[in-house]
């Protein structure tokens, strides 16, 4: 297995190629050793850890110094994969020294890279984060910090306008200097559009096969978060049912008096 660390260099070199991109979320140091160990190429410290880990019913509430704890965590975990650090909500809209400020600090605490939502209204500020090497990943179709406008989270991009929307600021991030761009839930059609347009590597998330590569949250894949499963997820493990399972067996057995047993080794510590 390749075990040489992926830059973003690399990470745009990886577009086109038959083998494709994988992509997962992280938002500890245990998960990202684990998804490291099994080669994963780029780990995202998304903001959707406001929804999987934090228990709250959208991304918004999300803070700098969330993102800060958990990139610090990811970063220590990953040896191998490039680590991708989602700007929260408002950390980034308001002007481009703000966005740089807070981009940096991501970087600082061990993030390579940064992702920003939208298209036009964001693309100064991609601009100038690129202009003073601060890596961006654009996020088009489904904006999750605009679900009040959306609406929702439902499919972008059926209508010819909004299709036609989504490829112009395709192009246009590139041309901001993006070095990837996120395609949420989009028709696989305008997603293979889109990845044919630019030069770099689209990764989807609900929009097909024909992205350069693919980003699941890693909670949904691993049947982790069990509050809904978006349509588009592939479970590969059923995690919450086994913690569930394992956790009733542990309660059963401390209230019956089969754990710890007498004869076991009771010393050693949990630190050592
Ligand atoms: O926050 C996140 O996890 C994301 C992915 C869904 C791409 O942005």
């Amino acid at each position: 297995m390749e075990t040489r660390p992926v830059r973003v260099p690399d990470f745009r070199k990886m577009k086109g190629r038959a083998e494709k991109i994988a992509v997962l979320t992280a938002y500890d140091a245990t998960m990202a050793r684990l998804l490291d160990r099994a080669g994963i190429d780029a780990l995202l410290v998304g903001d959707s850890l406001g929804m999987v880990m934090l228990g709250y019913d959208t991304t918004l509430p999300v803070t700098l110094d969330a993102m800060i704890h958990h990139t610090r965590a990811v970063s220590r975990g990953a040896e191998r994969a490039l680590v991708i650090a989602d700007m929260p909500f408002l950390t980034y809209q308001i002007n481009g020294d703000e966005a740089i400020r807070n981009a940096g600090r991501l970087l600082q605490e061990g993030a390579a890279a940064v992702k920003v939502e939208g298209g036009q209204p964001v693309l100064e500020v991609v601009h100038r984060l690129v202009q003073i090497g601060i890596p961006v990943m654009g996020h088009l179709g489904v904006q999750p910090q605009s679900v009040h406008q959306l609406g929702g989270y439902a499919k972008r991009g059926s209508l010819p306008q909004d299709s036609e929307a989504i490829l112009a600021d395709a192009v246009a991030l590139e041309q901001a200097g993006a070095f990837s761009i996120v395609l949420e839930s989009i028709p696989s059609e305008l997603a293979r559009a889109v990845t044919g347009k630019v030069g770099i590597p689209t990764i989807g998330i609900g929009a097909g096969p024909d992205c350069d590569g693919q980003v699941l949250v890693s909670y949904d894949m691993l049947g982790l978060f069990d509050r809904f499963t978006p349509s588009f997820v592939k479970q590969y493990a059923h995690l919450a049912d086994e913690i569930v399972a394992a956790t009733e067996a542990y309660v059963d057995d401390v209230r019956a008096g089969r754990f710890p047993l007498a004869a076991a080794k009771a010393a050693g510590s949990r630190h050592s």
